[in-house]
């Protein structure tokens, strides 16, 4: 059977990367967060000085962008493959509201996100992944044979992420998180390299009301039916 490429991309924490991992498990694919990457490349700023809440060189990252390199691993225990920066697992320090803070503002420059779609394409090369993100659908895999774009309202989600990162034992307040969410919201639809938008082919999903059981059965429906075709 044919491997497909589901590109699922959206605003923050509507659950596109929980449904992608459900899904490349049920289909035998990969999954590929391509945020995670967008993350580790901000974690190695905040690391090496590079960004702080008073100032962002960012000629200084741009010119460190070839010693940066990520992976990805399978966990078996997790069942997800996690991120790693120069050898280095980092998957758990990427997910902090501080590097939240500060990922749009590394998501802008042009040359970070060069880097990344190549590398996203070149794992996505032979089909059989899910990846997700802000522009998968609209410049990574433009041909993918199946997109979605997922929202949610800014409440709902900022939530979910919060209730999360409480579950984690960071300390953070909802406030905190909607701030976070809202203002990266805005970043990321406005900014002016691959800003998020809807593919004009995406099927959109608003999933405010929707449990994550709903939205996994809804869209492993979407991913046979695009299989199908597919293969004609
Ligand atoms: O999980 P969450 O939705 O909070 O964020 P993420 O998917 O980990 O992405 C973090 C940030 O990386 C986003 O807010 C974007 O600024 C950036 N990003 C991007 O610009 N392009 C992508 N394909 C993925 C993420
Ligand atoms: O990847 P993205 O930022 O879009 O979201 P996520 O990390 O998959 O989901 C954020 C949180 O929302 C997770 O804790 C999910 O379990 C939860 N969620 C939910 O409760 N109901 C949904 N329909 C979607 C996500």
């Amino acid at each position: 059977m044919k491997n497909i490429t589901i590109a699922i991309d959206g605003f923050s924490s509507t659950g596109k990367s929980t449904v992608a991992k459900q899904i490349a498990k049920h289909l035998g694919y990969v999954y590929v967060d391509s945020g995670a990457m967008y993350r580790a490349v901000t974690y190695y700023a905040m690391q090496n000085g590079f960004i702080d809440d008073k100032h962002f060189n960012v000629e200084g990252l741009v010119a460190k962008l070839n010693t940066i390199n990520i992976s990805f691993k399978f966990n078996n225990a997790m069942g997800f493959a996690e991120v790693y920066l120069n050898g280095v697992n980092i998957e758990n320090d990427v997910r902090t509201l501080e590097v939240s803070g500060f990922v749009s503002k590394v998501a802008e420059i042009s040359e970070v996100r060069q880097k990344l779609v190549e590398k996203q394409q070149q794992l996505g090369k032979d089909g059989g992944v899910v990846m997700d993100g802000r522009d998968i659908g609209t410049v990574v895999f433009t041909d993918a044979e199946l997109k979605l774009f997922m929202t949610a309202s800014a409440e709902t989600r900022a939530q979910r992420r919060y209730s999360e990162l409480i579950e984690r034992g960071d300390d953070v307040t909802y406030e905190a998180v909607l701030k976070n969410v809202q203002e990266r919201d805005y970043i990321d639809t406005n900014r002016e390299d691959s800003p998020l938008r809807k593919a004009k082919d995406a099927i959109q999903i608003d999933n405010s009301n929707m449990s994550l059981q709903e939205q996994f059965d809804k869209i492993l429906k979407l991913a046979k039916t695009t299989l199908e075709s597919s293969v004609k």
